[in-house]
């Protein structure tokens, strides 16, 4: 097979905007301190609006953008760590809501990269022939595992969702979605927590920090090398948006002088596997980025798992 591309992306976030001098009101904290440790000025909190909601208007964004319908796809992937009921899955009450007609339909929790192994899961189907069109979908609601008492986490995330129409590509064609280098350090998962039935999130940030400037640009440039692109070819770089000075660091490493490296972070908050969707999409939707560019993606985080893919630009 010749394997699979993205053919449109859509994003949404919840109209309600907190800024730092907000969470200042509540917590021991300035906006200098958020600003100068991790980069964020405001970031969207849902209010009565569900994952589903926001999952789906994401959804809905990218499909209008494909010019394909509903009952054009038969894959509908989720990532998210934020999903409250267990069943249905979030991706079975979005195909619901869209109106996708007996679709595959799962969720996959790789915490914040799971976008890239949603996306990377929907590739390889496509490409075993057991699907020829996919929504890949990250969606969070971080607010809900949030305690707002607790100025290490409440500063740092927030809610929103981006999406993906991924189809197969023609026979012969150069493949939209490059292979993915995917991994883990499961004996140090403890590093990001959310657990129990009423989950608060906490996080040992230095050592992911750590973890993250010093280990992720080799794994991020073999993902390059994978593609056949050498890192200097790339127009764009959208890794997860964790800190600011996360992504310049790894950027730095990276050695892409001509990329342009998505900072939504500054503006969105860390949104965890929703992150690198929105990020994309937004830098579609502004023109930084034009149909068939390389862009890198590439997912880190809790687990410690990471996944990143070159794929070429809508
Ligand atoms: O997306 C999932 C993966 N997660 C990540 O990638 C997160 C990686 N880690 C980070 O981004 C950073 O470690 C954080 C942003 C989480 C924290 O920044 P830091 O520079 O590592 O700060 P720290 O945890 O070392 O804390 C330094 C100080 C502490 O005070 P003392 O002990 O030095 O007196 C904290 O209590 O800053 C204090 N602090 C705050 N001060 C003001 C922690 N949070 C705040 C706050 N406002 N919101």
């Amino acid at each position: 097979m010749s394997g699979s591309r993205i053919v449109a992306l859509g994003h949404y976030q919840p109209p309600k905007v907190l800024t730092n001098d907000d969470l200042a009101a509540l917590v021991d904290t300035t906006d200098e301190w958020i600003r100068s440790r991790v980069g964020i000025r405001t970031r969207h909190i849902a209010e009565g609006e569900s994952l589903v909601d926001l999952a789906t208007e994401a959804a809905q964004k990218a499909l209008a953008r494909s010019g394909r319908t509903a009952d054009e796809i038969d894959l509908v992937v989720v990532a998210t760590c934020t999903a409250i009921e267990r069943s249905p899955n979030t991706a079975a009450a979005v195909a619901a809501r869209l109106g996708v007609r007996s679709p595959a339909a799962y969720d996959i929790n790789t915490v914040c990269s799971g976008f890239s192994y949603a996306l990377a899961t929907a590739d390889h189907a496509i490409r075993a022939g057991a699907a020829r069109r996919a929504l890949v979908i990250g969606a969070e609601r971080m607010s809900d595992t949030l305690d707002w008492t607790d100025r290490s986490t409440c500063v740092i995330f927030g809610d929103g969702a981006g999406a993906a129409v991924v189809e197969a590509q023609e026979e012969g064609a150069e493949p939209g979605i490059g292979p993915v280098v995917w991994g883990s350090e499961p004996e140090r998962g403890d590093a990001v927590v959310i657990t129990g039935w009423d989950p608060v999130i906490s996080q040992q940030g230095q050592a992911v920090f750590r973890w993250a400037t010093t280990q992720l640009a080799p794994l991020a440039r073999q993902a390059c090398e994978r593609a056949g692109i050498d890192p200097s070819e790339l127009k764009g770089f959208v890794p997860h948006q964790a800190n600011l000075r996360i992504i310049d660091a790894i950027a730095k490493k990276l050695g892409a002088p001509d990329a342009v490296v998505a900072r939504d972070v500054v503006d969105s908050g860390n949104t965890s596997a929703a992150s690198i969707p929105l990020a994309f999409s937004k830098l579609v939707e502004r023109g930084e980025l034009s149909p068939g560019d390389p862009v890198l993606l590439f997912g880190f985080g809790g687990g410690l798992a990471y996944a990143g893919q070159v794929v070429r630009c809508p």
